[in-house]
């Protein structure tokens, strides 16, 4: 494994498709092993836009747009932030052999649209899921309800992220609201609904998975400690790790995560989220990037989800382990405006183990993530009680 010399000749470059928060960790934790990194999203000064060595602003929905990127910037690595892609771009550059697509070009596509990862893992591997049908148009989704999904189910545009499009419907009066709000609200119309049987869970978790290279250069799979975390509309608003389990349901979602990723492929860090109830786990779906759960890491693990992925992207060994016990508790907009102003961080700060980070995102949005509070305790109690305490004190004003 050899690494250049930033903004030199022998550069070793990183061009990430996605800037937000997590893009911004993992261009620091590239740059940290002197990686020349480029930061591309459709916005100007998103978050990885402010630490990277470059920036680009362009639809990365656009193959075209896309492939000029990659022509002009020539990377050795693209890393994948978001699952809006131009998927087509990423599957003839890698079968052009000039660089890797992290983990694979396949990966993005799969977990890009829930039909093709569900599929894979249900069907293919046969790995538990909840009840689940497609449907093309509301006869359809109401037949797959009357045939066997039954009732309390979720209605998800096939194509979306962070619970947009998203309902859960409890009785068949609220299902054609439900359908009009997929088919309006996913990313993008793929015509199709994915419905879910609603399964009853003690608690979710987000395997944070490894797959990296040894010192004999073979591609092995390495955990980390479960994170536990509370979602609110289908998007995260605490995460703790570690979760305690089961020893039999820790197993099983390894064994879960295990045969996912290596279906999948290629090197670097995923996120497999799992339904947790006793010894029984149900797979939900799997980010083959960073997860927005994982950033409790940053207060955990000597080695975060950013350093791992860094790590493994690079073809360096990775370590798993944890020395905390965390918690993550994210700060939301909470008012539509540009340039805000953060009031409250030296109060935040008193909270015993917090830190902050302020994204630096230019504009707030009600529910948009603008940054997060992190602290360590004890206890998965503790730490809670102390992240959610921090992030209650940070105040964002117009
Ligand atoms: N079949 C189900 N049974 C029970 N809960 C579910 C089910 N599907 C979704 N949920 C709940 O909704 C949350 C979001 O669902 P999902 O992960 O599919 O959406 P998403 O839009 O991909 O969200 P994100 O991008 O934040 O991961 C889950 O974490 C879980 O809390
Ligand atoms: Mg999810």
């Amino acid at each position: 494994m050899k690494i250049g010399t930033a903004l030199s000749n022998s550069a070793t470059k990183a061009l990430l498709l996605g800037s937000g928060e997590l893009g911004k960790e993992v261009a620091i934790a590239l740059q940290r092993f002197g990686v020349e990194v480029i930061a591309a999203d459709r916005y100007a000064n998103a978050p990885a836009h402010q630490v990277a060595h470059r920036s680009h602003v362009l639809d990365m929905t656009d193959t075209i747009a896309v492939k000029n990127l990659i022509a002009l910037e020539k990377p050795d690595f693209i890393i994948p932030e978001i699952e809006a892609i131009a998927t087509q771009a990423l599957l003839e550059i890698e079968a052009e052999g000039q660089c890797t697509v992290v983990p694979n070009a396949r990966a993005i596509q799969l977990t890009m649209n829930r039909e093709g990862i569900r599929n894979l893992a249900a069907e293919q591997l046969e790995i538990p899921t909840s009840k689940y049908a497609f449907a093309q148009s509301f006869a359809e989704l109401l037949a797959a309800v009357d045939d066997g999904i039954g009732y309390p189910c979720f209605i998800k545009p096939t194509m979306s992220s962070s619970g947009k499009g998203q309902s859960m419907v409890k009785s068949a009066d609220q299902l054609e609201a439900a359908w009009d709000y997929a088919k309006s609200s996913g990313r993008v119309d793929t015509g199709k609904v994915i419905v879910e049987a609603k399964i009853d869970f003690d608690f979710e978790i987000t395997l944070l998975t490894v797959r990296s290279k040894d010192e004999l250069g073979e591609i092995k799979t390495h955990f980390c400690a479960p994170i536990g975390h509370v979602q609110e509309n289908g998007d995260y608003r605490e995460s703790w790790q570690p979760q305690a389990m089961s020893p039999a349901a820790l197993k099983a979602s390894q064994d879960i995560a295990f045969k996912i990723t290596n279906e999948i492929g290629g090197l670097g860090l995923f996120g497999v989220e799992l339904f947790v109830n006793g010894d029984e786990v149900w797979f939900s779906e799997v980010s083959p990037r960073p997860h927005d759960t994982g950033m409790v890491t940053m207060v955990t693990q000597k080695q975060t989800e950013f350093d791992l992925h860094a790590r493994a992207i690079l073809g360096l060994p990775v370590h798993t382990c944890h020395h905390s016990t965390g918690a993550s508790a994210v700060i939301l907009g909470g008012i539509n405006a540009k340039g805000v102003v953060y009031e409250g961080l030296e109060k935040a700060l008193t909270v015993p183990t917090s830190e902050i980070r302020l994204f630096g995102k230019p504009e707030a949005f009600v529910n948009r993530r603008m940054g997060v509070a992190l602290a360590t305790a004890d206890t998965v109690d503790e730490a809670r009680t102390r992240a959610l305490k921090a992030a209650s004190m940070i105040v964002v004003k117009a």
